[in-house]
């Protein structure tokens, strides 16, 4: 896109419409004065309510109504003045009306300058669903004043200097070195030079005009301008209170968290970023935990497909696309779980409260009167869905026994099955299990043993066969190694399913022994879908098991 101008000059706006060319103007009622003053008189003009309410169907059909009773045609040239929301509803309107007419825009927020009149993103929201209805054309050409910013509520322009620090960030150090020398410590928009203000607004739209053309209809590298928008839009789904330059704030400051997470940025540039924001006036601080945000984005209504996609920074000025099976995540979310045995009279409500699910081991649990049951059924109330029951039995029984019947009546979040139990009995338990919404772990325990060794691969890829051709949701495999290397063998093998299409996240292996706190952490990073942890050093229910405060750190 060549036809981007930033200019003092109201004369070039009004040759940028061909000669003799008729001409449309819808306009945000908020700027009216500007428009008197840039716009030329013979410019026929239709005033807007601008803001995110002028983005539905209905005002659609209002304008191009107006349109038809103005017999307007194709000749014509149609122009949106406004914020990003002018921009967006107008450039719709220009790529639809009588299959789409030439037009250009008039942006008056620093962030339809730099961000919004910019790559051709026309479009209304669907009721709640943002940006819903649209389609990729470009503008013919935006011309930008910056003078219309002076009248600009300050909060608007922060909103703005959300999407310029997105810039920086992803693409360019030196523009953020300038943001954070130059710009932020100006505290007033009239302490603005109009060089400084210049260079604020070309250079980021350098930046996206870049990424824009390399990638028009994101397929690929356009993706990095979702940087701080993908966490941005959850939040703001979630805290309707927070404006979408708030949002993104925080959705930048999520977003290098996460980046530190998984390794890629240094603690510098975090602290880096996280001062820019606040010095734009923004608040970086999230409102929520960031388990809390991804569950939010996992469960958007507008999220789609097996992945989800986030922009990473690898350092201020160069990003990174990361992509994440949903089911990976949603285990990381759910990790650790604590398995609780003889000891859960003491323990439960406190579990109950802190920890993602919790396993009863049944068979260490010891006999729990009738009196017993109820107070365990008292304590589980409004959290049945967090609880994983786990009874190990031999081939030979084919009766499940009452207590875990009754425990499954409950509504708990998941049955243990053995992988290993007789057919009548998984049949048996399988059913007892989806007539109450409960998922199915099969499991299969390998302890320890006088010739030291593991399974082979041949074994372990039958156990896979053989769980999830008899209805198992998941499968557990616990193994005692015996050094690193078994345990890594067996790791190795378990990454390497779960990443298989079909299997998608749904095995875990469990290393019992020595190496278990290292391998269980292995298993939380690599989102394995269950991971066990005791509830204390002396409280745990298989050999080596770490506790839930160790794997935590
Ligand atoms: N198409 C894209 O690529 C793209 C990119 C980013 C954002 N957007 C869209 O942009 C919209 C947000 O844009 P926005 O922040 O400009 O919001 P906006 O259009 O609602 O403008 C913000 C407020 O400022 C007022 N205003 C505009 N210019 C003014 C001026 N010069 N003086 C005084 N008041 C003025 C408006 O009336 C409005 O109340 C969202 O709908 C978002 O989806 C689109």
């Amino acid at each position: 896109m060549n036809n981007v101008i930033v200019s003092t000059d109201p004369g070039q706006l009004r040759q940028m419409v061909p000669a003799g060319t008729k001409v449309v103007l819808l306009y945000d009622r908020n700027v009216s004065v500007w428009m008197e003053q840039i716009t030329d008189p013979s410019w026929i003009t239709i005033p807007l309510d601008g803001g995110e309410g002028l983005k539905q169907w209905k005002y659609v059909q209002q304008v191009t109504d107006r349109f038809i009773e103005m017999q307007i045609d194709r000749s014509w040239f149609l122009i949106g003045m406004g914020g990003g929301t002018v921009c967006d509803f107008a450039g719709f309107i220009g790529s639809v009306y009588m299959r789409g007419m030439m037009f250009g825009f008039i942006p008056t927020t620093l962030l339809a300058q730099v961000d919004a009149a910019l790559g051709g993103k026309n479009g209304i929201h669907a009721g709640p669903y943002k940006n819903m209805i649209g389609c990729t054309v470009l503008p013919g050409w935006v011309f930008c004043y910056p003078a219309v910013l002076s009248t600009l509520p300050a909060g608007e322009f922060r909103c703005g200097l959300a999407e310029c620090i997105k810039h920086g960030a992803i693409a360019s150090e030196s523009y953020f070195r300038f943001l954070e020398e130059e710009v932020f410590p100006l505290k007033e928009f009239k302490d603005y030079s109009p060089e400084i203000l210049h260079r604020l607004i070309t250079d980021s739209q350098e930046i996206k005009l870049g990424i824009v053309e390399q990638d028009l209809y994101e397929k690929g590298v356009r993706r990095a301008l979702n940087f701080g928008h993908t966490f941005g839009h959850a939040l703001a789904a979630r805290y309707p209170e927070l404006s979408h330059g708030e949002a993104v704030a925080k959705g930048m400051a999520a977003a290098t968290f996460y980046s530190v997470q998984k390794g890629l940025l240094s603690q510098e540039s975090v602290k880096r970023l996280l001062r820019a924001i606040d010095s734009a006036g923004l608040d970086p601080e999230l409102p929520c935990t960031q388990s809390d945000l991804i569950t939010y984005m996992l469960h958007d209504k507008k999220k789609q497909g097996k992945t989800l996609g986030l922009v990473l920074l690898r350092d201020i000025g160069e990003y990174v696309l990361f992509n994440e099976p949903v089911e990976k995540w949603k285990n990381t979310l759910r990790n650790p779980g604590v398995s609780l045995g003889a000891q859960w009279e003491k323990n439960l409500s406190l579990w109950l409260e802190k920890a993602p699910w919790v396993e009863f081991r049944l068979d260490l649990m010891g006999d729990i009167s009738q009196v017993g049951m109820v107070a365990l059924r008292m304590q589980c109330m409004g959290k049945e869905k967090k609880i994983l029951l786990t009874l190990p039995v031999n081939p030979e029984c084919t009766e499940v026994p009452d207590s875990l019947r009754e425990m499954i009546s409950w509504g708990a979040g998941w049955v243990d099955i053995p992988v290993k139990a007789s057919p009548a009995y998984k049949e048996s338990l399988s059913s007892l299990a989806r007539e109450n919404e409960a998922g199915i772990i099969q499991s299969v325990h390998f302890w320890e043993n006088p010739s030291r060794e593991i399974p082979g691969e041949a074994t372990l890829n039958e156990l896979v066969r053989e769980a999830f051709s008899t209805g198992a949701d998941y499968l557990k495999i616990a193994v005692y190694t015996y050094s690193v290397q078994q345990s890594d063998k067996l790791l190795a093998w378990c990454d390497e399913q779960n990443a298989r299409e079909g299997v998608d996240y749904r095995i875990t292996v469990m290393i019992m022994g020595e190496d278990a706190l290292r391998t269980r952490k292995h298993a939380l990073s690599q989102g394995y879908p269950f991971v066990y942890a005791a509830s204390g050093p002396q409280n745990t229910t298989a050999p080596g098991q770490p506790s839930f405060e160790a794997l935590m750190m």
